[in-house]
C-alpha cells in the first residue's frame, strides 16, 4: 500500500430536515454575512430557498442571495458574485444546489479572498492562498463537490471548462437530505448516478493494479451497490433508502477515500474528455462521461486487461476466465447498464448529431491544452490519441 494523506474536513449532516439547521451550522462555522447562491429555479420552486433563508434568520444571520447558476457554471456570474460579495461585506458562502452551484460558490469564495482575477486559478496562472468558508445544501447526488477539493467552471468568453483543486475550498459543512433529490428529472438523476460511478472508475483504473485491497474492495462494493440503486431510483424516485444510498455514495466516491493507498492517482482521462465537450457544447456532465467511457475503455484496455477483467468479474459479474475476453465483456456490460439508465453511450447520441472531423480536431486541441499536455495515467493519451478516442466515440 502506498503512503497517503487523507484530508476531508467537511461536517456531513445527513438525513431528513437538516435544512432547518443551516442557520445554526453557519453560525457555528463563523458566518455572519452570507451570500446564498443557487441555480436556475428548482430551489425556489420547491420552497427550499425559503426554508434556508428562514433558518438563517432564526439564527440572526444576515444574508444576500444570488441565483441563476447554470449547469457548467459560468465565469460571468462568478464575477458578479465576487462584486456583490465585496459590496455587501460577505464572509461566508452558502451553496444551495448541485455541483454547479457549489463550484460557482467555491470560485466566488476564492475570488473574494484574492486580489487578482479568479480565472487565473483555473487557467493555472496562479495558486489560491485563501478562500472564504463555505457550506452547502445538496440537491442532486452527482458531482461530489460537497466534500471534494475541486471546482470546475466555464469561461463563457472562451468556451473553456477548467477545474481547480485545492483543499482550502472544501465545504465546512454539507447538509445532505435525500428527500431534496425527489424532484430531480430522470435524466439528471441518471446523469448524476453516472458521474458517481465514473468518479470510482477513474480512480480504479490507475497504473499498478491492486495497490490497496481496501481501496479496491470498497470501490467494487460501492459500484455494485450503484448498479442496483441507479436502476431502482428511476423506477421509484421517492424511495428514501435508494436516494440515501446514492447521495452518500456520491460523497464517498469523490472525497478521496477510495484512492487512499492506491497512489492517489486516478486516470481521469474521461473527465478531461468530457470537460472539453461540456465547455464547447454545454452537455450534462454525467451524460458526457457516459458518451466517452466505452470508447475510452476499448481504446486503453490492452494496457492492463487484467485490471479490466477484475472490474468485469467483481463488479459486472462476468464469469469468463480469459482476461481479455472478460475485460471486453465487462466493458460491454457496463455500457449496457448506462444505456438502461437512458444515458448516451456515444457522442453522436449525446449531441444528437455526428461531429465533423474538424470539430474532433478542435476538441482534441483544446483538451490537450493546444498540444502542451497529455491526459490519463493508465494509458497516457496525447493530442492524436485524444482525437482518436473522440472519433471512436462517435
Ligand atoms: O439550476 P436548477 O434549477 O437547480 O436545476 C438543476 C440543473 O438544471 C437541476 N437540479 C438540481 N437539483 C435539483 C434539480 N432539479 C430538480 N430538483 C432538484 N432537487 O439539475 C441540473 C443539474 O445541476 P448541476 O448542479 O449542474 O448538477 P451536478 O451536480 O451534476 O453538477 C455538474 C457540474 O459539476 C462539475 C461538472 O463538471 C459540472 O459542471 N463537477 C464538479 C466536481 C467537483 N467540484 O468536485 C467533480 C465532477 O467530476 C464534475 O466535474
Ligand atoms: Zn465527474
Amino acid at each position: 500500500m502506498k503512503n497517503f494523506t487523507f484530508y476531508c474536513p467537511t461536517q456531513v449532516e445527513f438525513g431528513r430536515d437538516g435544512v432547518d439547521r443551516v442557520g445554526a451550522l453557519t453560525a457555528a462555522f463563523g458566518g455572519r454575512k452570507v451570500l446564498v447562491h443557487y441555480g436556475g429555479g428548482s430551489a425556489v420552486r420547491s420552497g427550499l430557498l425559503d426554508r434556508v433563508c428562514r433558518s438563517l434568520e432564526q439564527s440572526g444571520i444576515a444574508y444576500v442571495t444570488l441565483g441563476g447558476v447554470k449547469p457548467n457554471p459560468r465565469l460571468s456570474l462568478i464575477r458578479e458574485g465576487i462584486a456583490l460579495g465585496r459590496q455587501e461585506g460577505v464572509d461566508f458562502l452558502l451553496a444551495v444546489g448541485g455541483g454547479s452551484v457549489i463550484d460557482s460558490a467555491k470560485a466566488i469564495a476564492y475570488g473574494l479572498a484574492m486580489e487578482g482575477d479568479v480565472w487565473d486559478l483555473y487557467s493555472k496562472k496562479a495558486e489560491a492562498k485563501a478562500c472564504l468558508p463555505l457550506g452547502s445544501v445538496l440537491t442532486i447526488a452527482a458531482a461530489g463537490s460537497e466534500t471534494s477539493n475541486s471546482s470546475v467552471i466555464t469561461n463563457d468568453g472562451t468556451g473553456e471548462k477548467r477545474g481547480y483543486n485545492n483543499d482550502i475550498c472544501r465545504c465546512r459543512f454539507a447538509v445532505m437530505d435525500p428527500t431534496l433529490t425527489y424532484t430531480l428529472p430522470a435524466y439528471q438523476t441518471a446523469s448524476g448516478c453516472t458521474d458517481i460511478m465514473m468518479h470510482m472508475l477513474e480512480r480504479y483504473f490507475h497504473p499498478g493494479g491492486t495497490l490497496s485491497m481496501a481501496a479496491d474492495g470498497m470501490t467494487e462494493a460501492l459500484l455494485r451497490s450503484m448498479l442496483v440503486c441507479s436502476r431502482k431510483v428511476l423506477e421509484q424516485p421517492e424511495d428514501y433508502d435508494t436516494r440515501a444510498e446514492i447521495m452518500w455514495t456520491g460523497s464517498l466516491a469523490h472525497n478521496d477515500l477510495l484512492q487512499c493507498g492506491n497512489g492517489m492517482r486516478g486516470d481521469w482521462a474521461c473527465h478531461q474528455l468530457e470537460h472539453e465537450m461540456g465547455g464547447f457544447y454545454d452537455v450534462a456532465h454525467g451524460a458526457g462521461l457516459a458518451a466517452v467511457w466505452p470508447a475510452w475503455a476499448r481504446y486503453v484496455v490492452d494496457t492492463d486487461p487484467a485490471r479490466f477483467a477484475s472490474f468485469a468479474r467483481k463488479v459486472m459479474g462476468v464469469t469468463e476466465t480469459e482476461d481479455k475476453a472478460a475485460a471486453l465483456a465487462g466493458i460491454a456490460a457496463f455500457e449496457d447498464h448506462l444505456r438502461s439508465l437512458g444515458m448516451p453511450v456515444t457522442v453522436t447520441e449525446l449531441l444528437g448529431r455526428r461531429l465533423e472531423e474538424q470539430e474532433i480536431l478542435d476538441l482534441a486541441h483544446g483538451c490537450s491544452f493546444q498540444g502542451t499536455r497529455t491526459i490519463g495515467t493508465l494509458r497516457v493519451l496525447d493530442e492524436a490519441d485524444i482525437a482518436e478516442v473522440y472519433r471512436r466515440a462517435l
